[in-house]
């Protein structure tokens, strides 16, 4: 064993407080998720846009990791020598807070605009507004949330696909798997020879490349399993 790859999604910050996406009490419920999640959204209304991140920002910001993402933290910590890679769908910063190593954001980070017109990525202090000037090339009317819009390509991406060709061992955290391109990072990495553990609330129908499925809270499951893991 010297690669293992894990990927996360909303469920693993659910213990947080932080809603998921496709949960009951869903973050988009109030929102459509065409407005402001989308390219088309964005130009249609990017104010609307901005005052969802902004809201979702200080939700963010008064989060505290969990057991699940502290448990990461403390198997990468007891086993420098793996490469243990963070692939993580959340634009939250929990990973960042519980100090894990290794994290890629694949759709981007709330805490980040980015300048559509000269690319510059400006960290979050406050409120984003679009009429803000970019402060590295001074237009207006061209900052978005630097998060990956349905209709984006997602970012690393042939870092990951090289870490999922290599990897022994791939986790999927806290991800219903409907959205691609990173619901179908469990069949490369099996594909490649990985084995595949999936721990989610429920079951989930996307689920016929893992191995294993470890159904529960993954503060409560996962701990468990990165401490044995970390034995071997
Ligand atoms: P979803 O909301 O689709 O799925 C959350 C998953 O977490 C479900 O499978 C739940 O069973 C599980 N879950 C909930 N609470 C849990 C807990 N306490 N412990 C373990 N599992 C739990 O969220 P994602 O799969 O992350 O993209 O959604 C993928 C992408 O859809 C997001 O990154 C987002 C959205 O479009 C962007 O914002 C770009
Ligand atoms: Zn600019």
């Amino acid at each position: 064993m010297k690669n293992i790859v894990i990927l996360t999604g909303a469920g693993i910050s659910a213990e947080s407080g932080l809603a998921t996406f496709r949960g009951s009490d869903g973050l988009w419920d109030n929102y459509k998720v065409e407005d402001v999640a989308s390219i088309e959204g964005f130009e249609k209304n990017p104010e609307l846009v901005h005052t969802f991140y902004n809201n979702l920002f200080l939700k963010v910001q008064k989060a505290e990791p969990n057991e699940a993402h502290l448990a990461i933290t403390k198997f990468q910590q007891e086993r420098k020598d793996l490469q243990i890679d963070v692939v993580t769908q959340n634009v939250d910063l929990l990973h960042e807070k519980a100090k894990s190593e290794n994290i890629y954001h694949i759709h981007g980070r709330i805490d980040e605009c980015v300048c559509l017109n000269c690319g510059h990525i400006e960290k979050r202090k406050g409120d984003f507004h679009f009429n803000m000037p970019c402060k590295k090339c001074g237009q207006i009317n061209v900052l978005k949330p630097n998060i990956v819009f349905f209709g984006e390509m997602p970012m690393y991406m042939d870092k990951v696909e090289k870490m999922l060709q290599q990897c022994d061992v791939f986790i999927a955290v806290g991800t219903s798997g409907v959205v691609y391109p990173a619901a179908g990072f469990v069949q490369t990495a099996k594909y490649y020879g990985a084995k595949t553990y999936l721990f989610n609330l429920d079951n989930t129908e996307n689920n016929f490349f893992f191995d294993k499925q470890i159904l529960g809270k993954a503060g409560e499951t996962l701990p468990e399993f990165l401490a044995d893991l970390s034995k071997k």
